[in-house]
């Protein structure tokens, strides 16, 4: 089958590589209509590259058909159109039965200390194969595997596989006031659905983002936007009485621009074998911290910062004297997908769209595109903001 591969940093291609089989009993077979490029597939691409191996197959956002199951799945059938997470979880550990489904205790990758296995995502979490390709071998898939319909588009429901979860988790983490005002940093996908939702649950929101496309976006959808300067805290002070945001959702994570420190730091790793390079990775500071930084100083006083954006440094600076005298709460960590999916199903098949979820896609290309796609979305060039990619073409 055909298979988007990571080939080194900025690199991926699409390679013949064998059709996944049934390996263990609780395991099906998904053949993949849509499968999108998110925001961590562009951290594989640049930062993360100490951790992939060539030739590792990308992508965690993807939704098809059951194509085969293990004898021992019962809740699927072959024909059943699905959406897969992108965590991969068992469903009755401690954690996931407390909803902590990205902490799953079965699937835990306990050789690099990580939390739940997760597709396409590096030796970090299990080194699994992953979405970007044809067909997928998808492990627990009595438990993890969401069943839709079958009359409205892929493009309804393709975001449940992670990054609306993710928006949603975000700010409930964020745990804004009735009346209170929430901002956003990053307006790319995590951002325009954090923003969005920050509005359907009734609050005032704004978004910080540097690109213009994504601004207009998310205006769009009754959002006030800024773009993000040194002055943006103040900024923010400034438009809500001088105190700040009562909450802020980081939907950027360690690639922030604005952050010259971090970026010469993250280029320098990237230079160095891949095992030193890793020690240096979980021994030193190599996020970019500007809208972590921003985020803390913006947040009014008892505020929530909750950060969706991923990090991976094990010393990042922290201003430990602002967040201790400012009472600031933290909440952050990979989506528990599954522990949201049936809240936002019904939202996602409203026939009114109160997110959204058919105002995002900016490109739907096929497989064979996926390099172009991957560097147009990294670049933020051709109006590219969320790519989805169809691995049995593309309907003319
Ligand atoms: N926690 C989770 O489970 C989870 C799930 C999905 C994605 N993520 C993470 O969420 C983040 C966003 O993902 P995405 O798919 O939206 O990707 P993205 O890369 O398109 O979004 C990041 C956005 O931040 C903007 N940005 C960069 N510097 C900024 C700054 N200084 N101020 C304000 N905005 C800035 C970029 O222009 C871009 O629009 C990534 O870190 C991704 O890894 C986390
Ligand atoms: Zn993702
Ligand atoms: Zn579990």
């Amino acid at each position: 089958m055909k298979a988007v591969t990571w080939q080194g940093k900025r690199n991926v291609s699409v390679e013949n590589v064998p059709d996944p089989t049934i390996q263990e009993p609780t395991d099906a077979i998904v053949r993949i209509t849509s499968t999108a490029i998110c925001g961590s597939d562009l951290h594989l691409y640049e930062v993360l590259g100490p951790y992939m191996h060539k030739g590792d197959v990308l992508g965690h956002e993807p939704m098809g058909i059951v194509e085969e199951v293990g004898p021992g799945v019962t809740n699927l059938k072959v024909g059943d159109r699905v959406v897969v997470p992108f965590n991969i979880s068992c469903g009755y550990c401690y954690m996931c039965t407390r909803g902590l489904q990205s902490q799953c205790e079965t699937t835990q990758v306990h050789d690099k200390g990580s939390g739940a296995a997760l597709f396409g995502f590096s030796e970090l979490y299990g080194s699994v194969p992953g979405g970007q390709a044809e067909y997928l071998r998808v492990p627990f898939a009595d438990y993890g595997p969401v069943k839709v319909g079958s009359e409205l588009p892929d493009e309804r429901y393709l975001y449940l596989s992670d990054i609306l979860p993710t928006a949603w988790q975000g700010v409930k983490y964020a745990d804004v006031p009735q009346d209170g005002v929430l901002a956003v940093y990053g307006l790319g996908p995590v951002g325009q659905f954090a923003a969005r939702i920050g509005k359907y649950l009734g609050h005032r929101v704004i978004g910080i983002e540097p690109v213009p496309e994504r601004r207009a976006m998310a205006k769009r959808h009754g959002i006030e936007t800024i773009d993000f300067t040194k002055d943006t805290a103040e900024e923010l002070r400034s438009m809500t009485n001088g105190r700040g945001p009562d909450a802020v959702v980081d939907a950027v994570g360690m690639e922030a621009h604005g952050s010259p420190v971090g970026a010469f730091a993250q280029n320098a790793v990237g230079f160095l074998p891949d095992k030193l390079a890793q020690k240096v990775m979980e021994s030193g500071g190599s996020d970019r911290v500007a809208v972590l930084h921003s985020a803390i100083d913006a947040v009014r006083r008892g505020g929530t910062v909750s950060l969706s954006g991923v990090y991976g440094g094990s010393v990042t600076p922290m201003p430990m004297l602002s967040m201790f005298d400012k009472q600031i709460q933290f909440r952050m960590g990979q989506c528990n997908v599954r522990r949201w999916t049936d809240e936002l199903l019904p939202i996602v098949e409203e026939p009114s769209d109160p997110l959204g979820v058919t105002d995002l896609m900016t490109h739907e290309v096929s497989i064979d595109e996926a390099p172009a796609a991957y560097r147009n979305f990294q670049k933020k060039t051709d109006g590219a903001i969320k790519v989805v990619l169809k691995p049995q073409g593309v309907a003319v």
